[in-house]
């Protein structure tokens, strides 16, 4: 028995990084799965790769629409695509910088929670994962338009968690601490070491580490959890 037997999930950013450890987690626990993304996905069992960029609606309305026309339903939405694209502070974010990282990590998860909600409250259940940080809860020098939009996920979600309580559709937030992704990858060394070395574990987290706590908020197990944060960081947010 799979933990996600006859669910159907919508990750976004499914391509790589965390999204794919995501993906490929669900569909080994049973979950049909729909992996969407700017770009091409690798092929893989139990995983259908489809285009969507999360900024724009008539993308989610296209593959919202299919989704539900094939299953007449939608369980699971993870919405994990998001960007850094800009570590300048304040002074130096440029308005198109800003817009775009918003666009992305807040507006694309309002769409996406706004796209799949008729579904599951249609259905009367359903399981939203929303990807805020570590930076959604605290500040860090620069990237002031990643941290105001992780800032905005994490309350967002509470929003969202409280409003449709009563109709049995949770919605929580995933934090990740710095975790080995394409994204962490391109960055400076210099600045990994320097985040690690805040890290009381004092190492990177894994994609996989991420995908099972999202593994368990998808899951009917997690059932009286909503609006809740779940941390995944190595301790960095307890200091
Ligand atoms: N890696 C970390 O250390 C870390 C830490 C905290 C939070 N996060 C968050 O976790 C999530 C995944 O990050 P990652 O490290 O796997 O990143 P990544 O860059 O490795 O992967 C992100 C994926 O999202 C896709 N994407 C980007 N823009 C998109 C759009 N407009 N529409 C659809 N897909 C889009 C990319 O093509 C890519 O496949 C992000 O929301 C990120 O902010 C990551």
């Amino acid at each position: 028995m799979g933990r996600l037997d006859g669910k159907v999930a919508l990750v976004t950013g499914g391509a790589q990084g965390i999204g794919r450890a995501v993906a490929v987690l669900f569909a080994q626990e049973g979950a049909i799965v729909y992996a969407g993304d700017v770009k091409a996905g690798a092929a893989a069992k139990g995983i259908e790769n489809v285009t969507l960029d999360v900024s724009q609606q008539a993308d989610w309305t296209r593959v919202v629409d299919a989704i539900v026309k094939t299953h007449g339903r939608i369980d699971i939405l993870v919405n994990n695509a998001g960007i850094v694209k800009c570590y300048g502070p304040v002074h130096e974010t440029d308005a198109e910088s800003w817009n775009r990282v918003l666009a992305v990590n807040l507006t694309g998860s309002f769409i996406g929670m706004q796209s799949v909600l008729p579904a599951m409250r249609k259905a009367g259940k359903g399981s939203i994962i929303n990807f805020s940080s570590i930076w959604g809860n605290v500040g860090v020098p620069g990237a002031a338009a990643y941290n105001a939009a992780k800032g905005g996920v994490r309350n967002m979600t509470k929003n969202a968690a409280v409003t449709y309580a009563k109709e049995n559709i949770r919605v929580n937030s995933v934090h990740p601490g710095l975790i080995r992704t394409p994204l962490v990858e391109a960055q400076p060394d210099e600045m990994n070491a320097g985040i690690i070395a805040q890290t009381p574990m004092g190492r990177m987290g894994t994609p996989q580490e991420v995908a099972r706590g999202c593994l368990f908020l998808a899951s009917d197990e997690s059932s009286f959890m909503t609006g809740s944060e779940l941390v995944i960081d190595g301790g960095y947010l307890a200091q």
